[in-house]
């Protein structure tokens, strides 16, 4: 397999999302290894488009995860982009007997992912400049920004010229507070991130250079 060909890993890409993102980027050019449990759905796909290679493994298993990679090292020895897609609804907790549907939604959206990111990593390196894109959800979200803590304490940034934009975890608490009130769907703390979010949306370039020049300030080490 020469290099130049580009290698991209679909999970869930049996349906839905993941099935039209495999196509899409089968039609343009890579070779995409389509993942789910229903491999007569994949094979289906892969008979229609010549870029297309089935594999099917459940995300949620790991031995099948890492036989995914063991494929991927023998037949192409590289993966440029990881798409982790593959996912369950039903996460929402309705008490206590939701928790095994919970669990089972967790590992297989989150867990399922983790599995496949570090099965692929050694592949992923090996590729650079290789790529993962994770498909989340926008439902269900407080969204802390930088809030200094035990467990992230922001040392740079509380030593820099923007120390002012670090957040306490009061802050939190009050949006917390707030949102058992309001009910919102959605907050970010603190309250300066707001219109720094909806330029996110809004004009994405401007954002990710602002954030940026704060991380460098931030340094690496305080997650
Ligand atoms: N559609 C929405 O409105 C929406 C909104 C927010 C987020 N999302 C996210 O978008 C992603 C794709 O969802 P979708 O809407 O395209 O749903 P979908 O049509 O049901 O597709 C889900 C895909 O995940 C695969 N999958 C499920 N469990 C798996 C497992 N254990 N191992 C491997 N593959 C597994 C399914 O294939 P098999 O059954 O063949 O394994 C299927 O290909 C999911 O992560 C979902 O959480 C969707």
């Amino acid at each position: 397999m020469p290099h130049a060909v580009r290698i991209a890993v679909v999970t869930g890409a049996s349906s839905g999302i993941g099935a039209a993102v495999a196509r899409r980027l089968a039609d343009d050019g890579m070779t995409v290894v389509a993942v789910a449990r229903r491999i007569d759905r994949l094979d289906a796909m892969a008979a229609d488009h010549p870029h297309i290679v089935a594999h099917g493994a459940d995300v949620a298993d790991r031995g099948a995860v890492d036989g995914l990679a063991e494929r991927l090292r023998a037949q192409f020895g590289r993966c440029h982009l990881l798409v982790n897609n593959a996912g369950v609804g039903g996460g929402a907790f309705r008490g206590p007997e939701s928790v095994d549907g919970l669990l089972h939604t967790m590992q297989v959206n989150f867990v399922g992912a983790v599995h496949t990111t570090a099965a692929l990593h050694d592949l992923l390196v090996v590729s650079a400049p290789s790529q993962i894109i994770n498909v989340g959800s926008v439902s269900g979200k407080v969204n802390p920004g930088f809030i200094a803590t035990e467990g992230f304490p922001q040392r740079r940034l509380v030593a820099s010229r923007v120390a002012r934009l670090v957040g306490a975890p009061s802050d939190v608490a009050a949006a917390v507070a707030d949102v058992v009130v309001s009910r919102a769907r959605e907050r970010t703390v603190p309250r300066w991130y707001r219109p720094l979010m909806a330029l996110r949306h809004v004009v994405p370039p401007l954002f990710w250079a602002m954030t940026s020049r704060t991380s460098r300030a931030r340094g690496t080490r305080d997650a």
